[in-house]
């Protein structure tokens, strides 16, 4: 019983390297929520996107480092150098493998995470916990061809990580009950309050905001209310700190597209049926504000 005891609180301090594959909206706010007494490594295979995460990361640092030393320029160029010493970039998973825990937020789509947790399984080292960030796709599906069963499972965190405060802690039907503590003490030691999910599609969050999101897209497509008047519509009447439309170009209208795509597959609820015109703007590479245009122009 000592021994079971001291393997696990011996696995939960354990997690003090992590390595964030996919250095994009979600792999750099990840990797900026964890920094704060973490070492991380964030693998992109684009070397541009590992400077914009780079620079992102230390403008959001010093905009915490001005909250927390707001008379001390010296202190907070200290905070925001010592912050940034603990991150790593790398173009190759080689570099990233080391890691107590690796969360993958690359695209939304099965074959290519499956593909990268084939990688991961094979690379990383035998006390390795694995976990994606996916929005919607079945956790036991991406780690279907993984022998580490038992160390696998989801971690979803929201846009802007280092603000919005939920992780959804998604259960694989194999998770040890150690790993699932493991997840929990580590989302808890990052800042954020954990839920539990079963592994269904969108979890908690997305099965509810889907809906939502597709039926704001119907609107505007049907000409129903202008895009700003369905903005203010739900800021103002329904006190939502930001429009669907407005939420849609902040997540992607990529991953918008395939958070419904998975959950019209899964469900075959009509309300998740493909809508032509979020179909249309992705194809035209309009994907929101990472791209500079979506529903709304940011250039
Ligand atoms: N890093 C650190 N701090 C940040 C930050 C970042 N990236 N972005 C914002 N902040 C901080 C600001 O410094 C500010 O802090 P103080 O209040 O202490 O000064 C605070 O957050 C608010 O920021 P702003 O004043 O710049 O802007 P705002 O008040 O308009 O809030 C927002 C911005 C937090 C994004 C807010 O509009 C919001 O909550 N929007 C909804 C976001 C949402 O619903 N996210 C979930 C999407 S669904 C999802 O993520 C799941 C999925 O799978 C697709
Ligand atoms: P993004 O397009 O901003 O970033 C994805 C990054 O992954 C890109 O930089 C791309 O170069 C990189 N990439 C692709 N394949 C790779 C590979 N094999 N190895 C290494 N890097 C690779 O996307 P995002 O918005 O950060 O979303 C990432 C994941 O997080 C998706 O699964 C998404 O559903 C999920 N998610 C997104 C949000 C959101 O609001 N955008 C919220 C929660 C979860």
């Amino acid at each position: 019983v000592i021994c079971r005891k001291f393997s696990h609180s011996a696995s939960l301090n354990a997690i003090k390297t992590v390595t964030v594959v996919g250095g994009g909206l979600m792999g750099s706010g990840i990797a900026q929520a964890t920094q704060a007494g973490q070492n991380v490594t964030i693998v992109d295979l684009n070397s541009e996107i590992l400077e914009k995460a780079q620079k992102s990361i230390q403008n959001n640092l010093g905009r915490v480092a001005r909250k927390l030393y707001k008379d001390d320029p010296l202190k907070m160029e200290e905070f925001v150098k010592e912050a940034n010493s603990r991150i790593k970039v790398s173009t190759k998973i080689e570099d990233g493998v080391d890691a107590d825990l690796i969360v993958e937020a690359i695209v939304e789509l099965l074959e290519p995470k499956q593909k990268l947790f084939n990688r991961l399984d094979e690379l990383a080292p035998e006390h390795t916990i694995l976990a994606s960030n996916t929005s919607s796709i079945s956790i036991n599906e991406i780690g279907s061809g993984i022998k580490r069963k038992d160390r696998f499972g989801g971690l979803h965190f929201f846009n802007p990580v280092p603000v919005m405060r939920l992780l959804e802690v998604i259960k694989s039907d194999r998770m040890s009950q150690e790993t699932y503590n493991a997840m929990m003490e580590w989302g808890k030691s990052v800042g954020k309050t954990c839920i539990t999910c079963k592994d269904t599609p969108g979890f908690v969050v997305n099965r509810l905001l889907g809906p939502y999101s597709a039926e704001a897209f119907r609107m505007f497509e049907r000409g129903d209310a202008s895009k700003e008047d369905i903005d203010i519509a739900m800021k103002l009447g329904a006190g939502y700190p930001m429009g669907p439309l407005e939420l849609a170009d902040y997540t992607g209208l990529d991953t918008n597209k395939f958070v419904l795509e998975v959950l019209y597959q899964k469900t075959k609820n009509q309300v998740f049926k493909p809508i032509p015109l979020l179909n249309k703007m992705v194809e035209e590479g309009k994907l929101g504000i990472k791209t500079g245009e979506g529903i709304y122009k940011y250039k």
